[in-house]
């Protein structure tokens, strides 16, 4: 009898203490928290202009399938106009700067999971030099990448989305994405081909 209500204020305290910590995390999702994040690196080089021609050591002309700058530019001229206020909003604190944070992603235990959610949503997608993004090898992996998340509505993680209640893409806003994605492939196929 006696070992029997030690286990259910023992159980009673664990549940207090559950509740607790889940309700200091959501009110901590409300408080935002500036962070500075380190430089950045230069990103890798990735591209050459169209009229630049390149030799190899015994000098033939390397003809490189890897689309030109102008064409890299030109897309992301149109992604940073429309289509990164969009990611800055819901994606891109996991996947590029974040200049700031909700307060939990900086206390422990709940800090521990968005950190490593946020080294590997760069290493799977990392938006942090605009397009193109890095991650998947060519721009076009990566956009194709882009789309089949947009399509099966996976991120953010649900885990995220739980806590950020208004953080999955609308309609338009999937819309928009899949378009710039579908426009940014043909350029990128009419250069290829
Ligand atoms: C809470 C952090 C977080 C947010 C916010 C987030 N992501 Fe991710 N994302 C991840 C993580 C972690 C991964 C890698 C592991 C996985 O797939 O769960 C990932 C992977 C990806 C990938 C690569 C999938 C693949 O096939 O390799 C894409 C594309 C992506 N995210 C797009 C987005 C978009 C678009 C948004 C905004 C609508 C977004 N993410 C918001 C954490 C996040």
């Amino acid at each position: 009898m006696g070992s029997c209500s030690v286990m259910r204020s023992i159980i009673r305290y664990i549940v207090i203490g559950l509740v607790i910590v889940m309700g200091m995390i959501l009110l901590t999702r409300f408080i935002s928290y500036k962070v500075h994040e380190a430089e950045l690196s230069p990103p890798p080089v990735k591209c050459v202009p169209a009229n630049q021609a390149r030799f190899d050591e015994e000098g033939f002309e390397i003809i490189s399938q890897d689309p030109p700058c102008e064409v890299l530019e030109s897309i992301n001229r149109v992604y940073l106009q429309k289509v990164k206020p969009v990611l800055q909003v819901k994606c891109l604190m996991c996947h590029g700067i974040a200049d700031q944070v909700p307060l939990y992603a900086i206390i422990p235990p709940a800090s521990w999971l968005v950190k490593r959610d946020m080294q590997n949503a760069k290493k799977r997608m990392d938006m942090r030099y605009d397009f193109p993004f890095l991650g998947h090898g060519a721009p076009n992996d990566d956009l194709e990448a882009l789309a089949k998340v947009v399509r099966e509505d996976s991120m953010p993680p649900l885990r995220y989305k739980l806590m950020h209640w208004r953080s999955g893409l609308t309609e338009n806003e999937k819309e928009l994405l899949l378009k710039w994605v579908q426009e940014s492939l043909q350029t990128l196929n009419r250069q290829g081909g």
